[in-house]
């Protein structure tokens, strides 16, 4: 039996930082508001000419350079992005070049599920023995897609990248992703153009990412908690009586709290960084992923729950030994 195993985790966030307080001389809003409603205190902003290629790559070099292996043993990268270099070639193609990798490349999209969906693609494409080193990456430049005039949402979002390295293993790993969708709540929050719907106001600049607030926060908290319990059930572990961590998709500190609450799960058992990056939506469980292996707060062997949510609507969890 091939499993498929977390072997190696990278992350990157671009250089500039936009606190709070910053954000206060650009909308009407102000710190102690984001803090909390939010838990967010700051959040990276990629320069100009910084691409989502150029966080992707970044991320990617040192996930590799974690896994011991070099960019030759990769067989396949998935990146995970809303925000692309391009509409196409796909930002894995651009990342395969900058990495000088040569295998197939190509990116999907779920939003904030982002991560997780690519998991789920690369833990079948190794169980299957077809590749057995895929490199997966979360990489997001919201900065550009967001309404710096909206106050209800250009706060909660920032840039960043995250990426793991997944190899084959006789033992698991990845015991398993789940991924689910409801389109018919497509309107929740996402951007209303793309190519063949409202494509003339790419260049108007008049229509930017929406989000009705509210109703996806009671999706998420409702969505989350449900997954988590879930993929913990399906494997045979009790909730309530396993030791495990939680690494959820950094959106809101209240969702995060709300849904470990509704787990009964310690909330010392959350992973929590969006303090410190905001939603950076695909990119966000990898960098909460790798920042807690950095700090050694998650160590190798632990078990985890990682778990998203996001437009579309989209949801994905996974139960993974690291
Ligand atoms: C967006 C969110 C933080 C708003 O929090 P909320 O407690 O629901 O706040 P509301 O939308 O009810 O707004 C309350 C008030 O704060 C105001 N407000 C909104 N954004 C503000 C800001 N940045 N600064 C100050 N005030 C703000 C609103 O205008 C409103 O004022 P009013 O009462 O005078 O109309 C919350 O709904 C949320 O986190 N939703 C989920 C978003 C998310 O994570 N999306 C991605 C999922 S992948």
């Amino acid at each position: 039996m091939i499993y498929s195993k977390i072997s190696g985790t990278g992350a990157y966030l671009p250089e500039k930082i936009l606190t709070n307080a910053d954000l206060e001389k650009i909308v009407n809003t102000n710190d102690q508001w984001v803090r909390e409603r939010t838990g967010i205190e700051q959040r990276h902003i990629s320069a100009d000419d910084e691409l989502c290629s150029d966080l992707g790559s970044k991320a990617a070099q040192q996930a590799i350079d974690n896994a011991g292996i070099s960019v030759a043993d990769i067989e396949l990268i998935v990146v995970a992005t809303s925000t692309p270099d391009r509409m196409f070639p796909s930002t894995a193609c651009i990342i395969q070049s900058k990495l000088g990798a040569k295998c197939p490349a190509f990116d999907i999209t779920a939003a904030c599920s982002g991560f997780v969906y690519a998991l789920s693609i690369a833990d079948n494409y190794v169980r299957a023995g077809v590749a057995k080193n895929v490199l997966i990456i979360g990489a997001e430049t919201y900065s550009r897609i967001l309404n710096w005039k909206d106050r209800n949402t250009c706060v909660l979002f920032g840039d960043g990248a995250g990426a793991v390295v997944l190899k084959a293993s006789d033992e698991p790993g990845v015991m398993s992703v789940n991924i689910g969708a409801d389109g018919d709540h497509q309107d929740l929050l996402g951007i209303p153009w793309g190519v063949s719907q409202g494509y003339d106001a790419l260049t108007e600049g008049s229509k930017w990412f929406d989000m009705k607030g509210n109703e996806v926060f009671k999706h998420a908290v409702k969505t989350m908690s449900a997954i988590a319990l879930e993929v913990l059930q399906e494997n045979g572990f009790d909730p309530h009586a396993t030791d495990y961590w939680l690494i959820p998709h950094q959106a809101n500190i209240r969702i995060l709290k709300s849904t470990a609450k509704k787990m009964k799960l310690d909330q010392s058992k959350v992973i929590v960084s969006v303090d410190k990056h905001a939603n950076t939506s695909a990119a966000s469980i990898p960098l909460a992923m790798h920042g807690a292996l950095e700090t050694g707060k998650i160590k190798s062997g632990d078990l985890a729950v990682l778990e998203a949510f996001g437009g579309g609507l989209t949801w994905g969890a996974a139960l993974v030994r690291l």
